[in-house]
């Protein structure tokens, strides 16, 4: 028949907080050739708690790759050309199932979730001088309800299921990079149960200098060794898909969603730079070979590892708990919105918050702050504020955050990044774009092709050993278009909006005392 000659293509998983989707490129010119996305329901079981359904995850998974593949195939292009498969992640998200049956023990613990904060103080009270970066040196993180080890440590200790499997040797660990290529590789007949170094990089329990899971750390926690995947680069063949239309393509890319952007936006340089705007908001900056510790309040994580003989690169990151999550709070909790597109118009219509500001601390403060006890505010309310200038409060939010970690970034490294790239969900937002300019004093440039998560770990598959259809030296990588949008207000009057913003976040942390 006429089928299309492409040459090899690569997919990847991208399954995040919001949504899992399945896309192929084009090797050659990093073209995006077809793709399929489906969201994922969250539960909150009680306050602070965000849950997901393991299986449900999975099979959002086999959804997106079934109707991607229909989709390439009424296209005219051969599936048989997908050569490798790289899955990227929802970082820190924890899971814990039985090997065994195969079987989930518990939801999944979403990364936001709040139920071990009370956990999270108590260590830090027990460390000297009650300090929450005591184990920063070996894991780049402050002790925070963020990372996988408290939350396994939650479902050890109150989770009957759990605790018995640990006891039987039963049970197996891992954030959604871990499950998901365990269950496509096999499950319980024989799949694979590894992660990669980026996604190790966010359990508290990896030595970030070692590049392995750190006994002291184990101990610390009181987890188990045994239940832990085996780490691997971020580019290898891990194993083959066991079921589907895509049995037997190799899985040989693995990276959290934040690096795979990283990669995807062609960061490869030491001070290079990109902000992805999903669920949360995560500014990550190429280090280099060597990790740099911050002083204000970011994190030193793994940007990848591309192979195993390469060496591994080191970001500083800052990540911001909720910036996508609040246009889904307006929509689904005050329901002041039906889609997120009417958001932009909302706010659009007034383009002012007239004197209101939202800072949406729903999990506690992350970077810089750090603070689990922090709650959302909504201030300087008066008689005339109505739901747009709400809307675009909620968008200027989304904007602070970001300023706060960029602030924090040129302090740590003394050098100011002259433009910011950026990329996600959120990057559509033409307003939230041209108010990102506004508030940063500094152009902010979006790539053309927006999912540039799923390409930086499409590119990790098609790079990996054994693989080999996807050149990644700087020179062969074809040159990404982009947008730029330039600030358009002043400077004085970016400064004291930043300025209010400030003092809203005071009240934010200590809106108990
Ligand atoms: O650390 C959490 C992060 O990986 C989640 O990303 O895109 O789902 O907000 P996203």
């Amino acid at each position: 028949s006429n089928r299309i000659m492409l040459g090899p293509l690569v997919a990847a998983i991208d399954q995040g907080t919001s949504s899992t989707r399945f896309l192929v490129f084009n090797a050659k010119t990093a073209e995006l050739l077809s793709h399929h996305q489906v969201e994922i329901k969250q539960s909150f079981p009680k306050e602070g708690w965000v849950e997901e359904d393991p299986k449900e995850i999975l099979q959002s998974v086999y959804e997106c790759m079934d109707r991607t593949c229909e989709k390439l195939t009424q296209l005219n292009i051969d599936i048989s050309n997908i050569k490798a498969i790289g899955v990227t992640n929802q970082r820190e998200t924890t899971l814990v199932w039985d090997k065994e049956t195969g079987e989930p023990l518990y939801n999944a613990i979403v990364w936001l979730d709040l139920r071990t904060q009370s956990t999270v103080e108590r260590l830090i009270n027990k460390t000297p001088g009650r300090n929450k970066n005591h184990l920063k040196h070996k894991t780049g993180l402050p002790i925070s309800t963020y990372f996988s080890a408290v939350k396994l440590r939650w479902l050890m200790d109150n989770v009957e299921k759990v605790h018995e499997a640990v006891l039987s040797h039963r049970a197996m660990f891992g954030t959604v990079d871990s499950w998901l290529i365990w269950c496509l590789t096999g499950g319980k007949k024989g799949g694979v149960h590894c992660t990669d170094v980026t996604n190790a990089s966010r359990t508290m329990l990896f030595n970030i200098h070692t590049m392995d899971w750190d006994p002291e750390l184990c101990k610390y926690f009181d987890i188990p060794m045994e239940i832990l995947p085996k780490v691997r680069s971020s580019s290898e063949i891990y194993g083959l898909m066991k079921s589907g239309p895509l049995t037997g393509v190799p899985i040989s890319g693995c990276l959290g969603d934040q690096s795979a952007a990283l990669v995807g936006q062609m960061c490869f340089k030491d001070g290079q730079a990109k902000n992805t705007y999903g669920t949360g908001c995560f500014l990550l900056k190429n280090v280099g070979t060597k990790p740099v510790m911050s002083d204000h309040g970011l994190l030193t994580t793994i940007a990848y590892k591309l192979g195993r003989d390469k060496p591994a690169c080191y970001a500083l990151e800052g990540s911001v708990a909720i910036a996508g999550a609040v246009v889904r709070w307006l929509k689904d909790n005050l329901g002041i919105i039906q889609t997120s597109t009417e958001l932009e118009e909302l706010a659009a219509d007034v383009g002012t918050s007239y004197g209101c500001y939202f800072v949406p601390a729903f999990s506690g403060l992350y970077a810089p702050y750090w603070e689990p006890s922090a709650r959302g505010i909504i201030c300087g309310l008066t008689q005339f504020t109505n739901r747009s200038h709400l809307a675009f409060a909620a968008l200027e939010a989304v904007c602070f955050q970001t300023r706060e970690i960029l602030d924090a970034m040129n302090q740590d490294s003394g050098i100011h990044l002259s433009q910011l790239q950026v990329d996600g969900g959120m990057t559509s937002n033409r307003l939230l774009m041209q108010l990102q300019a506004d508030i940063l004093c500094i152009p902010v440039v979006k790539p053309s092709m927006p999912e540039t998560t799923a390409l930086g770990a499409a590119m990790a598959a098609g790079a990996a050993e054994g693989v080999s259809v996807w050149s990644l030296n700087p020179e062969d990588l074809t040159e990404v278009t982009s947008e730029k949008f330039e600030p358009q207000i002043n400077p004085e009057e970016s400064e004291l909006r930043y300025a209010r913003w400030k003092k809203a976040v005071q009240r934010a942390m200590n809106w108990e005392t």
